[in-house]
């Protein structure tokens, strides 16, 4: 079936300036494209919240608070995750530039799948900090996530490390990848950064 908002023709023909919601063949959707920020501005801003609230003491106003909003935003995250696997399953996923060698396609792919899969590792250790007590998460106070296993030992501690050096490797791994985007665009002058931003160039 056609779809009104997709195009995939060069960019002088009008069709081709309609708004994808879905990918193409050469193009990323809007849909993968906001989707793609929202986690990566979620999961920085989650890492400097965490960093920052574990060095608050009990008399500190935000003591309470700020993991509160941490862990509730931590929950929309994993839904959010979900969303954009399924919607990455049901699309097709633009093909790599031309130019870009089989080696290179297979390490930004392994990237690619490796933050997937850390991200929910991230966030199953988190749930697991947080319901080590066997209390629920409350998100925002409207949304209860109840605790499943909470009678392993030191599960709280165990649990915030492996969350912790997650964290790290995560925030190393996308920086990596940030700056491999930032290569394609200024070194390689190819469409990499520019159709994750989901912008057209003269480089279409
Ligand atoms: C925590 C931050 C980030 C995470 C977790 C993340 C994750 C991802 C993932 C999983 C993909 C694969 C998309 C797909 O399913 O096809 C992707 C693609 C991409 N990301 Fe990020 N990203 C982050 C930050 C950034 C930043 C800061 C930049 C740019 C400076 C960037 C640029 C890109 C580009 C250009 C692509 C498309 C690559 C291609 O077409 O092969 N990302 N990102």
């Amino acid at each position: 079936m056609s779809n009104t908002f997709e195009s995939a023709g060069p960019v002088s023909s009008p069709e081709n300036h309609r708004v994808a919601i879905r990918n193409t063949a050469n193009r990323y959707g809007v849909v993968a494209v906001f989707l793609h920020w929202l986690v990566a501005i979620v999961v920085v801003g989650l890492f400097i919240l965490g960093a920052w609230m574990t060095d608050l003491t009990y008399y500190d106003e935000w003591y309470r608070s700020a993991p509160d909003i941490h862990k509730s935003i931590g929950i929309l995250l994993f839904i959010t995750l979900v969303i954009r696997m399924s919607w990455r399953i049901v699309n097709v996923r633009p093909d790599h530039e031309p130019g870009i060698g089989t080696l290179q396609r297979q390490v930004a792919e392994a990237v690619h799948w490796l933050l997937y899969l850390l991200l929910f590792a991230l966030m199953i250790s988190g749930y697991l900090i947080s319901t080590a007590d066997g209390k629920p998460i409350e998100v925002f106070g409207v949304l209860s996530v109840p605790a499943t296993i909470s009678d392993i030992p030191n599960m709280e501690d165990v649990a915030g490390k492996v969350h912790w050096y997650l964290a790290l490797v995560i925030i190393s791994l996308a920086s990596l990848h940030a700056i491999a985007a930032l290569k394609h665009h200024f070194f390689d002058r190819d469409r990499t950064l520019t159709r994750m931003l989901g912008i057209r160039t003269h480089r279409d």
